[in-house]
């Protein structure tokens, strides 16, 4: 192994396919994705396409629009199975056909496109499906109120917002990523998958959603970021994998590579 990966995070690292600086995991990773191919109609959004998440670490998920970034991230979600491919969590081969599937897995996803219910508070929508109940099987809204200011003030600091009875499509743009972001963060699992999770928040929501990664992996939650910003991903992230045309062209751990090698190869695929 490369002296430079072996104290590269808990989850270690041995480099396999020269061509795309191509690493594999030792021993079980949190999520591995194995020979994907996901086809729509004729179309092949992911072609052979491999990804792992080790333990604690910050993996980027980069390439141009059209890669199939989303497409991965939606399978790793349980809401877009793929065609062929096998899929282990710690280890273990396991088929995520569902969001449920993926939730027993341990993963939480912020989509790009945020499903948010307008007419519903913010701390309904934070707890939209998981809903604290009392022992009598009622909404426990005083506790879940409880828990949304909190999360709301510690987690995320979305500006401007002090009361989580306010119904979401009184928010801005910014201001419903963040609610989306509370939410996952809530429910935080083993791995937190985020597409594009900053296109609409200000500099200081941007700022702090991303100290918020980097303190997860220190409480043990893996993360996936997919972003255009490369400053962003080279600032959080361990390893950076690139998509183009639904495949792996290149993937370094962070002491191997660059923003401008990064930026090189996004650009030219
Ligand atoms: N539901 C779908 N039906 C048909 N084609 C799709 C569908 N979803 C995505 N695609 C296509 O798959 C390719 C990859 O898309 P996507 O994963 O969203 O890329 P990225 O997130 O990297 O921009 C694109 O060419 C896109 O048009
Ligand atoms: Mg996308």
């Amino acid at each position: 192994m490369k002296d430079s990966l072996r104290h590269f995070s808990p989850q270690a690292h041995v480099p396999v396919d020269a061509p795309t600086g191509g690493l594999a995991p030792i021993g079980a990773p949190l999520l591995e994705a194995r020979n994907i191919v996901k086809r729509y109609g004729s179309f092949v959004a992911l072609d052979d396409m491999n990804f792992f998440i080790g333990r604690a670490e910050v993996v980027a998920l980069l390439g141009d629009n059209g890669a199939g970034k989303s497409t991965l991230v939606k399978m790793m979600s349980g809401i877009n199975p793929p065609t062929s491919g096998e899929i282990f969590v710690n280890g273990k081969r396991t088929e995520l056909n569902s969001r449920a599937a993926s939730e027993r897995a341990g993963i939480e996803t912020i989509y790009q496109d945020i499903a948010l219910v307008d007419a519903m508070s913010i701390t309904r929508n934070i707890f939209m499906g998981r809903e604290i109940t009392t022992r009598l099987g009622f909404l426990d809204l005083r506790r879940m109120e409880e828990v949304a200011v909190e999360i709301l003030g510690s987690a995320v600091q979305i500006s401007g917002i002090d009361n989580p009875r306010k119904e979401v499509g009184f928010l801005s743009g910014g201001q419903k990523q963040a609610v989306a972001i509370a939410r996952a963060v809530y429910f935080k699992r083993n791995i937190l998958l985020l597409d594009e999770p900053t296109s609409a928040l200000s500099v200081r929501e941007t700022e702090h959603l991303l100290g918020y990664v980097r303190e997860l992996k220190s409480d043990g939650t893996s993360s996936v970021l997919v972003t255009h910003n490369l400053y962003h991903a080279y600032m959080v992230c361990d390893r950076f994998v690139v998509m183009s045309h639904g495949t792996k062209v290149f993937e370094a751990a962070k002491q191997d590579t660059s923003i401008e090698e990064l930026t090189d190869h996004v650009i030219r695929t």
